[in-house]
């Protein structure tokens, strides 16, 4: 089997529902299920013996040695983060705590796992750490995209903790030998996304006809890749990926958050047509602190060398990202009102200690 670290968050469960559709390789899911994590995301797989939810902690180095020598997965594939740029410039305590120590206290249990292991399975073991553009810092308008050879840069608590992390592994590589793969992926969207994030958060505040904010002048421009195509490069990483490299990940979508407000604001238009356009909901706000000018992914090297290329363009990505909402009006309303988090409880409660099956 393989452990996936945060799989009831947006891009792990995605990766789990992805894993489980495309392999019959059973996954062990271990979600501290925080704020972010969403068993509800995980309702088509409830049943699925293949998948094996617990509750625990990354920073609990006893839990997650228990968990690696009990279930003896050949690969790991690190999504638990604290994800939110907002929220670490309010708080940034948590995103030492869980992306560095936790990321650190994993490596720990993995390294003493790995050096049990012998033959093949050491050979072939692998641990997949997904990490975000955001290390690289901010680029000014003229300048070419981020490669895996740009300099780190981190400028909010969030960036500067995942490159810490991201330090941590490659120092596991190279000072133990652990088997790592490195990912730095653009932003993403699609199903699931909690809605504290840009598109989430303007699809539901769009259709309560509640203002749309915009941070600074909306100029400011990400790099958009849909969560399946992020999951479809994971997947490729894992089965062909060199260990010891860090592949870049990104749609060769650039668009400024403007842009991307509106053309939310016109699909919603088209699909439910309301009195007014919803681009006059579009509020500027007072920007972020730090706020990166511009991020932008040169992801040719993975194209190059394991053959991936994003299946979805912004225009495809975002009319499904945006039906999807619409057909999942529920699940946004009981993120909001946290009714989500007694899924936990009435859905695995019954199903044994730690709220799942293990
Ligand atoms: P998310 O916030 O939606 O989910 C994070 C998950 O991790 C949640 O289920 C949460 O309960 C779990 N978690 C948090 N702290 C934990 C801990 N101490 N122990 C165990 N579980 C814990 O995040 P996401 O958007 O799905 O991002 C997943 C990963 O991908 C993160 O590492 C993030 O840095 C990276 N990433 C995200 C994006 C993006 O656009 N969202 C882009 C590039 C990289
Ligand atoms: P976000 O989804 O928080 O991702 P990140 O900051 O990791 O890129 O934000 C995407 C962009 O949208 C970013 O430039 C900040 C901006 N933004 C707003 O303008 N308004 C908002 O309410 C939010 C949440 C983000």
């Amino acid at each position: 089997m393989i452990l996936v670290t945060g799989g009831a968050g947006f891009i792990g469960s995605n990766f789990v529902l992805d894993w489980l559709a495309c392999s019959d390789e059973p996954v062990l899911n271990v979600d501290k299920l925080t704020y972010a994590g969403n068993l509800a995301n995980l309702a088509a797989v409830a049943q699925d013996p293949r998948h094996v939810f617990v509750q625990a902690d990354i920073c609990d180095q006893a839990a997650m040695q228990r968990l690696l020598a009990q279930h003896a997965p050949r690969a790991i594939v690190h999504f638990a983060a604290e994800s939110h740029v907002d929220r670490s410039i309010h708080g940034p305590a948590a995103f030492i705590d869980t992306n560095v120590n936790g990321t650190f206290s994993l490596l720990e249990a993995v390294r003493t796992y790995h050096a049990g292991l012998s033959g093949t399975a050491r050979d072939t073991f692998r641990f997949l750490h997904v990490s975000t553009d955001e290390v690289y810092g901010s680029l000014a308008a003229h300048e070419p995209p981020f490669t895996e050879r740009s300099p780190y840069a981190p400028n909010s608590p969030y960036s500067a903790s995942k490159a810490a992390s991201d330090h941590l592994v490659r120092a596991y590589h190279h000072t133990y030998g652990l088997p790592t793969l490195t990912t730095s992926c653009s932003n993403n969207y699609g199903p699931f996304q909690f809605p504290e994030k840009l598109i989430p958060l303007v699809i539901a505040n769009a259709l309560d006809g509640k203002p749309l904010p915009l941070y600074g002048d909306g100029s400011n421009v990400r790099d958009w890749l849909y969560v399946g195509d992020h999951c479809a490069a994971l997947r490729r990483i894992l089965e062909a990926g060199r260990p010891g490299e860090t592949y870049n990940i990104g749609g060769w979508n650039e668009k400024t958050n403007l842009d991307v407000v509106h053309t939310v604001c016109d699909i919603l238009d088209a699909a439910l047509p309301a009195p007014s356009s919803r681009r006059e909901l579009v509020t500027f706000v007072a920007d972020r602190p730090g706020h990166d000018r511009r991020y932008a992914i040169d992801a040719r090297k993975i194209e190059r060398e394991l053959g991936w290329k994003p299946a979805e363009s912004f225009d495809t990505g975002i009319r499904r990202t945006v039906q999807w909402y619409l057909d999942h009006q529920d699940w946004v309303a009981d993120v909001r009102s946290g009714a989500y988090q007694h899924w936990v409880r009435q859905n695995y409660g019954a199903r044994g200690a730690a709220g799942g099956a293990a």
